[in-house]
């Protein structure tokens, strides 16, 4: 194989990763999702002051998180708006070529520099200014 058809076999395109919800109390939310909706349930650690219950569907999960500290940004989010969906997380081939384009297109960054994410991927979070109002989170594969 050619480095560059290696190189294309590698790319899997942008897609959802998760769609981030704030909840109250996971143990009331969990049981709808798991058993109403069918969504398998996948351990996640708590990450950024929440609790972090992760729901398979299909390739894409469903995380549902319940602040665990009164200043992290999910129990913020809930005093001010309450609950609901809370960001939209996508996989990208390249995160650090994305952050750049974003750089470059002027879309503001709430990290300027990936840091670790619950699933262990390093991931960025771009201001909701620049994406029509919502939170959105960047993960590599
Ligand atoms: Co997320």
């Amino acid at each position: 194989m050619t480095s560059a058809a290696m190189t294309e076999s590698l790319r899997r395109g942008t897609r959802i990763a998760h769609i981030g919800i704030a909840v109250r109390d996971l143990d009331e939310l969990v049981p709808f999702y798991r058993e109403v909706l069918g969504l398998p349930e996948v351990p996640l650690d708590d990450a950024d002051g929440a609790a972090i219950a992760g729901l398979a569907a299909g390739d894409s999960l469903v995380e549902l998180l319940e602040a665990r500290t009164d200043d992290s940004p999910i129990a913020k989010f809930v005093a001010k708006r309450g609950p609901g969906i809370h960001h939209v997380c996508f996989n990208v081939d390249d995160l650090d070529g994305t952050l750049e384009k974003c750089r470059a297109a002027g879309v503001r960054l709430i990290d300027e520099t990936p840091r670790l994410g619950a699933e262990g991927k390093r991931i960025a979070f771009l201001h909701p200014s620049a994406t029509g109002g919502v939170l959105i989170e960047l993960s590599e594969y």
